[in-house]
C-alpha cells in the first residue's frame, strides 16, 4: 500500500485531502528555520581587493535581518590556499587573511547577536588542504608513520608502484589518487583525494583525526556559533580494503546520487562520529545544530542521519533535483516527510546553493539545463531569463509554504541568474581545469552580489574588479533598485518570509489537495493556508479562498490590499504559485 493511501484525511470544501504530515510541536528553533547561505567570497567586499570579506558580511547583516531569516550559514572563511574556494582548509581554527581576522569574526558574531540572527559555520572534515601542517608532516615522514596515518596513503600497483592503488575517480574529474615524491626524492606512495589533488582525504580510522575535529568543534562553539553544516558528511569513512568501484564519484550536491554500494560513501561507521559530535554540541545547550551535506539515496536512508542522537538536519538534495516536475516533487515531499517523521526529524528544503546552477537560470529552460547543469557557457543554449525568474519565484513560494526548515542561497532573493559570460581565463572551479574545460564547473552561481546599482561593481566593492565578472543584468537586479519596486523579487521574498513566520508554516502540517494536483499543478494545505503551483502552459482555476500572496503580482495594489479583504483572481497563470487563506467553516 502506498504511503499516500494510508494517510487519507477528510475532505474540505475544495475536495479530498491526503494527509502526509501533522503539525510539529517538538522544541528546537531549527525545525522551522529559514537559513540563509552566505558565500563569503561573493557577498560584499569592504577592503576593495575584489573578494568578499567578514567585515562586508557584518556591514550587510541588517539586510538579512530585514529579510526575516533566522540564521546564516557561512561557507568556509578559514585559512586556505583557495584551490577549491576555501573547501581546502589549511588551518581550521583561523580566518584566512583574505577574509579578515578572528577579531573580524567576533565582530560579525556580535552584530548577528544584536540582530537576533544565529550563525552556522561550515565544517570540512573529509579532507583538508595539502598545505595543512598535518599533511606537510605526512609528506616529510616515512611510509607507515603516524603522520602518514592521518591520511589515506597506499603503495601503488604495478611492478614499480606506478599505478594508483584502486580505480576510484575524483569528483572533480581524473583519478582520486596522486603519487608523492618520498623525502629521498624517489617516486613513492599515493594519497587519496575524492576531490582536487590539493585536498587529501583524512583517515577516519585513526582516533587522532577524531580528536582533532572534536577540538575544532569546540573552538567554534566557544566563539558562539549556532552549529555546523558538515561538508560531504557521507564520505568520511571508506569501506575496509578500499575495494574497486566502477561508478562515478558523485559525492556532492552537483550531481545525482552515489550508488548504494559506493565504498566511499554512506559507511555505517559514520554514524558513531556524528553521535559523538552531537554529545559535544549538547554540552553547549539545546540550540546548537549539525546539518549534513549527505547525498544519500533512498530517502529513508537519509533519515538515518537525523535520528534523535545524530544530526539535527540534512539537506534535501532530492528536492533540489526534482526541479519543476510535479510528480517527482510530490513523491519527494511525501517520502521526505514520512521518512523523517518516522525518526522525529524535520525536513529541510533547498533550491540553490554554491554548487549548482541557480534556480532562476535552471528554470529558464524547458527541460534540463545544458551540460546537465554543470555550469553554462556562452556557446550553450541560453535560458529565457524572464521566464526563469518568474518560475523561480513560483518555486520559492511553493517551497517556503512547506513545513520544515528551508535553506536559501545568497542572491536568490534578488532572482539572480548564473553568470554565463565568464572568460575561461577567469574560471576558478577546479572542475574546469581537471576536465580540460569539458565541465564548466560552479563559478556561474558564485558571481559577486549586486548591492547598489549606481556604485562601482554594483556596490559589491569599490576597489579592484570582482573575482568573477558580474553580468550586465545585475544592475537592474541590485538590492537598492529592488527595494524601491513594490512588486520586485526581493519584496516578494520579504513578504513570503514575513508571512511564513506569521502563519507558522514551518511548524505546520501537509495534506495534498487532490482535485488541484494534476500532471502540471500541485496543491497542498498547511494549516489554514492553501498553496497551489501551476507549472503547465495554461491557467488553472483556483480553489475557493482569499489570496494572501501571488508569485507574479499583476499590480502593486494587490500587495498593499489587506489579505482579509482582497479576493484574488479566479485563475492561476502558467508558472505561478499562490498562497490562499482557506475559507473558515
Ligand atoms: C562543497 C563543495 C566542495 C566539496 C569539496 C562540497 O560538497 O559544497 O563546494 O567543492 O564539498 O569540499
Amino acid at each position: 500500500m502506498s504511503v499516500d493511501s494510508m494517510l487519507k484525511a477528510p475532505a474540505i470544501a475544495a475536495g479530498p485531502l491526503t494527509l502526509v504530515h501533522t503539525a510539529d510541536e517538538a522544541a528546537g528553533w531549527w525545525r522551522s528555520a529559514v537559513i540563509y547561505q552566505v558565500y563569503p567570497r561573493s557577498f560584499r567586499d569592504l577592503n576593495g581587493d575584489g573578494i568578499g570579506d567578514l567585515a562586508g558580511i557584518t556591514a550587510e547583516l541588517p539586510q538579512l535581518a530585514r529579510l526575516d531569516v533566522d540564521a546564516v550559514w557561512l561557507s568556509p572563511f578559514y585559512r586556505s590556499p583557495q584551490k577549491d574556494a576555501g573547501y581546502d582548509v589549511s588551518d581550521y581554527c583561523d580566518v584566512d587573511p583574505l577574509f579578515g581576522t578572528l577579531a573580524d569574526f567576533d565582530a560579525m558574531m556580535a552584530q548577528a547577536a544584536r540582530l537576533n540572527l544565529r550563525v552556522i559555520v561550515d565544517l570540512v572534515p573529509n579532507h583538508c588542504s595539502d598545505q595543512h601542517a598535518a599533511f606537510q608532516a605526512a609528506l616529510g615522514a616515512p611510509a607507515g608513520s603516524p603522520e602518514r596515518d592521518m591520511f589515506i596513503f597506499r603503495d601503488g600497483r604495478g611492478p614499480f608502484g606506478e599505478e594508483p592503488p584502486n580505480n576510484w575517480e575524483s569528483h572533480f574529474g581524473g583519478p582520486a589518487w596522486t603519487r608523492i615524491s618520498e623525502p629521498d626524492g624517489q617516486p613513492g606512495q599515493w594519497y587519496l583525494h575524492l576531490f582536487d589533488t590539493s585536498q587529501p582525504d583524512f583517515n577516519w580510522d585513526n582516533q587522532a583525526v577524531h580528536d582533532e575535529f572534536e577540538r575544532v568543534l569546540r573552538f567554534w562553539l566557544d566563539r558562539g556559533v549556532a552549529g555546523f553544516r558538515v561538508d560531504v558528511a557521507h564520505a568520511l569513512v571508506k569501506a575496509p580494503g578500499l575495494p574497486e568501484w566502477g561508478g562515478r564519484a558523485d559525492g556532492n550536491s552537483c550531481d545525482g546520487y552515489p550508488g548504494h554500494d559506493a565504498p566511499m560513501f554512506g559507511q555505517p561507521a559514520l554514524h558513531d562520529i556524528y553521535r559523538a559530535w552531537r554529545r559535544i554540541l549538547a554540552e553547549y545547550g539545546p540550540d546548537r545544530i549539525l546539518c549534513a551535506e549527505a547525498n544519500v539515496d533512498p530517502l529513508p536512508r537519509l533519515a538515518d542521519w537525523v535520528r534523535p542522537d545524530e544530526m539535527h538536519q540534512a539537506f534535501n538534495f532530492p528536492y533540489l533535483h526534482a526541479g519543476l516536475d510535479v510528480h517527482r516533487l510530490r513523491g519527494v515531499i511525501t517520502d521526505s516527510l514520512v521518512a523523517l517523521d518516522a525518526v522525529g526529524a524535520p525536513s529541510t528544503w533547498v533550491l540553490s546553493n554554491h554548487d549548482v546552477v541557480r534556480h532562476a537560470t535552471r528554470f529558464g529552460y524547458d527541460g534540463p539545463a545544458p551540460r546537465d547543469g554543470d555550469g553554462i557557457g556562452t556557446f550553450d543554449r541560453q535560458p529565457d531569463s524572464v521566464l526563469g525568474r518568474k518560475r523561480a519565484a513560483a518555486a520559492s513560494m511553493f517551497m517556503l509554504g512547506l513545513p520544515g526548515g528551508a535553506y536559501l542561497y545568497q542572491g536568490e532573493e534578488l532572482g539572480l541568474p548564473d553568470g554565463i559570460d565568464i572568460p575561461d581565463s577567469q574560471r576558478q572551479d577546479p572542475t574546469f581545469a581537471r576536465t580540460g574545460g569539458e565541465r564548466l564547473g560552479r563559478d556561474g552561481c558564485r558571481v559577486p552580489l549586486p548591492w547598489r546599482a549606481a556604485e562601482p561593481h554594483t556596490g559589491f566593492g569599490s576597489g579592484q574588479d570582482p573575482w568573477l565578472p558580474q553580468p550586465a543584468s545585475f544592475a537592474e537586479l541590485a538590492r537598492d533598485v529592488q527595494t524601491e519596486q513594490p512588486t520586485s523579487h526581493l519584496n516578494l521574498y520579504r513578504r513570503m518570509l514575513a508571512m511564513r513566520r506569521q502563519l507558522d508554516l514551518g511548524r505546520g502540517s501537509l495534506a495534498w489537495l487532490e482535485n488541484w494536483c494534476s500532471d502540471t499543478s500541485l496543491a497542498y494545505v498547511n494549516g489554514t493556508t492553501l498553496v497551489v503551483m501551476n507549472v503547465g502552459p495554461d491557467p488553472v482555476d483556483l480553489p475557493p479562498g482569499h489570496v494572501l500572496l501571488r508569485s507574479s503580482p499583476e499590480s502593486a495594489e494587490q500587495y498593499s490590499a489587506s489579505p482579509e479583504t482582497y479576493d484574488g483572481g479566479h485563475q492561476l497563470g502558467s508558472g505561478e504559485t499562490v498562497w490562499l487563506n482557506l475559507p473558515v467553516g
